[in-house]
């Protein structure tokens, strides 16, 4: 198969302005699992067809997912990912913006590198992921100062600013692989069900994970009040008005909600979230064609459901 991160190695930023440019090859050589572009990779090979078809679209997605992030980190306030300072924190602010704009253009630009046949749809079916993932952090944000959101709510928006990318990679690989439309669309199902659990993990691990292997700095959340599926859960046991902000230090906060969330056990109710969603999305294959591939993206899906990263 295709090394992905030699494709992504390969593309060149050294290029002027350099105050545009350096951003992105730094975040792109940062490194990350490439989770999407393996997708799109795999859907294609499942049904027979050639990963050099996909391959275009495959660094399109993977760069498109790290222009969210930047502008992702910005509206987060994050200060770390992939283990290093994020660009608006070795940079600021202006530069994320701007570098991000111009990865969501050199995205398209990959795009439309996929064999002219299959052109059209791949666009459209990108476009719409691109229009829900925006949708998606604007609910993110909206719900920051909201205290009555709903676990359907929330599922709703993590299937919106995560699940549609794994979808689409899936679905744009399946349908640059020519399966047919029900096959296409039993990819994308088993997407969603795969970005559900990744975002509960996310959240998850943005509580409990370890800074020096998750890359990114612990506590976020719960200083900027995200709705997550252990807030909601905690909230649903009757602890909503001790989930409220108050004036306490960053620090204090996140100890004592983390004592919130032990209390109640909300992270067991979280994995046991994971486990129906990887469930559901394993359940998605069940008529595909079995071959290695199939069997690679159930591994995955698995692997994604305990990650540690
Ligand atoms: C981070 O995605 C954003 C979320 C959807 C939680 P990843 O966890 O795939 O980030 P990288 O690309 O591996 O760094
Ligand atoms: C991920 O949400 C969604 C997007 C980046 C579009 P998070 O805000 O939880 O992602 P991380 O934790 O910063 O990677
Ligand atoms: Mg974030
Ligand atoms: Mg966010
Ligand atoms: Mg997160």
């Amino acid at each position: 198969m295709i090394d992905v991160n030699a494709e992504i190695g390969k593309l060149d930023w050294s290029r002027e302005p350099k105050g545009l440019y350096e951003p992105i090859g730094y975040t792109l050589a940062a490194g990350g699992k490439r989770v999407r572009p393996q997708l799109a990779l795999l859907a294609t090979k499942l049904f027979g067809g050639n990963e050099e078809d996909v391959l275009p679209a495959a660094l399109a997605l993977e760069v498109f997912h790290n222009f969210t992030l930047l502008h992702d980190d910005v509206m987060d306030k994050a200060q770390v990912r992939r283990g290093r300072p994020t660009v608006h924190v070795k940079w600021n602010e202006n530069t994320a913006i701007l570098s991000g704009d111009q990865m969501m253009i050199e995205a398209y630009k990959l795009l439309s590198r996929v064999p002219e046949k299959k052109l059209a749809k791949t666009l459209r079916l990108f476009n719409q992921m691109a229009t829900e993932i925006c949708e998606g952090q604007q609910y993110d944000v909206d719900f920051e100062s909201r205290e009555d959101v709903t676990i359907p709510e929330y599922m709703e928006m993590i299937r919106l600013k995560t699940s549609v990318l794994l979808a689409t990679a899936l679905k744009i690989g399946a349908y640059i692989g020519y399966a047919n439309d029900e096959q296409q669309q039993k990819m994308y199902n088993f997407g969603i069900h795969v970005g559900l659990a990744f975002q509960i993990q996310d959240d998850m691990l943005d509580c409990y994970g370890d800074q020096a292997t998750f890359g990114k700095a612990i506590g976020g959340d719960i200083a900027e009040n995200k709705k997550t599926y252990l807030w909601l859960t905690a909230a649903a046991k009757g602890a909503k008005e001790d989930l409220a902000l108050r004036d306490e230090s960053k620090e204090a906060r996140f100890k004592r909600i983390i004592g919130i969330y032990n209390r109640l056990r909300v992270k067991a109710a979280a994995e046991k979230e994971i486990a129906k969603q990887t469930a559901a999305a394993i359940a998605c294959l069940e008529d595909l064609p079995q071959n290695d591939y199939t069997e690679q993206l159930r591994a995955l899906a698995r692997k994604l459901a305990d990650r540690t990263k």
